[in-house]
């Protein structure tokens, strides 16, 4: 039988509580879809999936304060996610959700087989209880001083500060967040949880296995220091209504925790697109599986996940690589709508053609370190890399090729500026490869440096005009160069900016995804197609529509 190399790559999923703002795009489902359009490229049987989460106690009170149920709530936020990151030019081989029968029936499946092979241990915690809410209160809703940094709104899951994981008991002055009640009480409750440390053995082999294949460089160092300290058994359920009840006797008033659900949704997702494909990818041992996210998320996916998948030992294929990104913040802008209006991909593709959004994104993918975005900086990436570097090459090339066209001979090139123009591709594709997506993107970027060298170093227009034969058989080298560099920024562009592109493409007669394999051979230019903007700049008219996001 021929067995293809499959790809899984996911994207963390977003809650269904907002529309994500550019942080949250760029942290996690930006680099995915990008690396994911690499792949379909280069020809490989990759499927994206990706998904809302759904579950959860902040959906939950949500809900109960919009007088809704948390399904109803959650589903149609589910969709405007799912439209806007449409509209941000993703695609997604399917985008799902967690509250679904595919992904409960697979949640059972698994939680059956964990407590089969011993893993599911019953705990008996205490937990907080708000008397003047008559609720359980989730971890999230309890808010006190980080016991670790001093952080005085550390959540009981986790310090958003430092990022250490948290129980609300290990909180100092903990209080209701619904309420602001400073008299918790901790009522003692049974709950289920993950035997993480009966896994840790088998958790840190897997880590040690598999860190070389491109993780990041915090993924790695994190999880060996988080296994250095030696791990715990984590619960699983929660004493909720929202979220799939729990299939144990004694246990049925309780619901899986969100996260135990979220990750599994990874692979219930999959089975909602296909019943029968989806195990070809998930149980296929050679699959690899790309996993990108946020490192509020790193945790759960580099010991909570493969526990839970080496502990149900279905045969699912562990995470191959795991790419942790760092926090993009807003600097001098509004992301989150706490404060009135953020800038969510919704307004962002209002203001802007998605394109725009995908390439200054990447362009400041966070990827070793946390980076500021902020308004000017954003304008200055539009209008002097995409514009003045790409956009103004591509138009000059086309231009001057076609009120040139008949003194454009033969396929002869410059071989300096090709053997140059070569290289670049070839970095372009060992960074892809190596899943370095800004890397990449900055080899675009290079390439189109190389464009404007040769073109302000030959001055082909002169040339064109010089009428000696000499001077002709030069300008029609160069043009046949600069034709070859334009024609492979078009592709090259492709994950990062698919419309600008095709909008490339066109004028060599192609539409759709171009290939990997195409780099090579060049079409004709159609110089019947006069050349139209490819990026424009901002104007200053248009910056005052950035204006209510500015932060005052
Ligand atoms: N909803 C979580 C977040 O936005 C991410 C869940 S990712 C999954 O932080 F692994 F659980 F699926
Ligand atoms: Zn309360």
């Amino acid at each position: 039988m021929n067995k293809t190399q499959k790809f899984i790559v996911t994207s963390a999923l977003p809650y269904a509580e907002a529309v994500p703002h550019l942080g949250n795009f760029v942290g996690s489902i930006l680099p995915a879809d990008v690396y994911f359009k690499y792949l379909k490229m280069k020809g490989e049987d990759a499927i994206f999936i990706c998904g809302s989460d759904q579950h959860g106690t902040p959906i939950e009170l949500k809900a109960i304060k919009a007088g809704i149920t948390p399904d109803r709530l959650s589903n149609e936020v589910h969709e405007k996610i799912k439209k806007v990151m449409e509209r941000s030019g993703c695609t997604f081989t399917y985008y799902g959700k967690t509250h679904s029968e595919s992904n409960k029936l697979t949640v059972y499946e698994i939680f059956e087989s964990l407590r089969k092979n011993g893993y599911i241990i019953e705990t008996e915690d205490t937990q907080a209880y708000c008397s003047v809410d008559d609720r359980f209160l989730s971890d999230r809703f309890i808010i006190g001083t980080c016991p670790y940094c001093g952080y005085s709104d550390a959540r009981g899951d986790q310090c958003e500060n430092c990022g250490h994981l948290l129980s609300p008991q290990e909180l100092i002055e903990p209080y209701c967040a619904v309420c602001g009640n400073k008299k918790l009480e901790f009522r003692k409750t049974k709950n289920l949880a993950l035997d993480l440390e009966a896994l840790s053995g088998e958790i840190k082999a897997f880590v040690e296995s598999h860190k070389h294949n491109n993780w990041t460089k915090n993924a790695i160092n994190k999880t060996l220091s988080y296994l250095e300290q030696g791990l715990k058994p984590r619960d699983i359920t929660r004493n909720i209504k929202w979220g799939f009840p729990v299939p144990l006797k004694g246990f049925e008033d309780k619901a899986f925790y969100v996260w135990f659900d979220a990750v599994i949704g990874y692979i219930g997702i999959t089975r909602e697109w296909s019943e029968s494909q989806y195990l070809n990818y998930w149980k296929d041992p050679d699959t690899k599986l790309i996993q990108f996210m946020g490192k509020d998320n790193l945790e759960f996916h580099t010991m909570m996940w493969p526990g839970i998948l080496i502990g149900a030992g279905r045969e699912y294929v562990l995470p191959h690589t795991i790419k942790v990104f760092e926090y993009l913040n807003a600097k001098g802008v509004k992301f989150s709508k706490s404060k009135g209006v953020g800038l969510n991909m919704e307004g962002a593709v209002e203001l802007l053609p998605s394109d725009y959004w995908r390439f200054a994104l990447m362009y400041l993918l966070p990827e070793t370190s946390d980076t500021d975005f902020s308004i000017e900086e954003f304008i200055e990436i539009v209008n002097k890399v995409m514009n003045d570097k790409i956009g103004n090459l591509v138009n000059r090339v086309l231009t001057i090729y076609g009120a040139n066209r008949g003194i454009i001979s033969g396929e002869e090139d410059d071989a300096a500026s090709i053997s140059k123009a070569r290289s670049i591709i070839s970095e372009y594709i060992a960074e892809f490869d190596a899943i370095n997506m800004r890397n990449a993107l900055h080899k675009v970027i290079e390439l189109s440096e190389l464009g404007n060298e040769v073109m302000s170093s030959t001055e082909p227009w002169k040339l064109a005009k010089a009428g000696d034969a000499n001077s002709k058989r030069e300008f029609s080298k160069i043009m046949v160069s600069l034709r070859q560099i334009v024609y492979d920024l078009g592709i090259m562009l492709w994950p990062f900016a698919p419309d600008a592109a095709s909008k490339i493409l066109d004028y060599f007669g192609m539409d759709g995804q171009p290939e990997i394999k195409m780099l090579e051979n060049v079409p004709d230019i159609d110089t019947n197609k006069p050349p139209k903007a490819i990026f424009s700049k901002i104007t200053e008219k248009e910056r005052k529509n950035f204006e209510k996001y500015i932060d005052s």
